[in-house]
């Protein structure tokens, strides 16, 4: 039986993600593909709790910590919501997964990059995105650009060195994995940007007739 295509998301902070996912929920609808769409922290009721904890826990804690905890839940995650699909044939369409845990938990707060590829291997096995978005911004861009009326979370309130960190670990999961993460330039207009994943849409449509 054909897996459905398993995509995620990533991003800076400020680079538009939300607003590029809620498109691309709509152009895939429009294919008839079925589609889950999730996110993480979250996508299950353990997931949601520790997602609080995650953005507006206030007490000090481990990136060690902090990365189990995303394991255990991506376990869940993975368990009761994206395999059923995927073996259903769905899409699941994922904001956030295992490459934020490697630039939050590893770039920017310092967890050891080989413990992390540890907890993926135990977790998730053979299951790996398909394709990967990863919206790349330079964190001065995005902080400017996110700057709003509602209170930072947690990850918002971290300086710009933090973000920097963030992003090059980003690149460099990207450049460990060139054919699943497409960098896309998130500095550029939103209409250039959905350009672009017009064209990746089509390319999944294709690949699908073909398939
Ligand atoms: P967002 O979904 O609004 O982008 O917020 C999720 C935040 O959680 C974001 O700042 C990154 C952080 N995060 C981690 O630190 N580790 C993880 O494994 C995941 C999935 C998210």
């Amino acid at each position: 039986m054909s897996r459905g295509l398993f995509i995620t998301l990533e991003g800076m902070d400020g680079a538009g993600k939300t607003t590029h996912l809620e498109w691309l929920r709509e152009r895939l609808a429009t294919t008839g593909m079925a589609l889950t769409v999730t996110r993480e922290p979250g996508g299950t009721a353990l997931g949601e709790t520790l997602r609080e904890w995650m953005l507006h826990g206030g007490e000090p804690r481990q990136p060690d910590t902090e990365a189990l905890l995303m394991f255990a839940a991506r376990n869940e995650h993975i368990v009761r919501v994206i395999r059923p699909a995927l073996e259903a044939g769905r899409c699941v369409l994922c904001d956030r997964f295992t490459d934020a845990t490697y630039a939050y938990q590893s770039g920017g707060s310092g967890m050891l990059w080989a413990r992390i590829a540890e907890l993926e291997h135990w977790v998730q096995g053979d299951l790996h995105p398909d394709l990967t978005l990863y919206f790349d911004l330079a964190p001065e861009i995005g902080r400017a650009r996110s700057r709003s009326a509602r209170e930072p979370d947690r990850f918002e309130r971290e300086q710009t060195a933090f973000f920097e960190r963030v992003r090059a670990a980003y690149l460099r999961r990207a450049g460990e994995h060139p054919r699943r993460i497409r960098i896309i330039d998130a500095s550029r207009s939103i209409e250039e940007i959905r350009k672009e994943l017009e064209g990746i849409v089509q390319t999944i449509q294709s690949a699908k007739g073909s398939g």
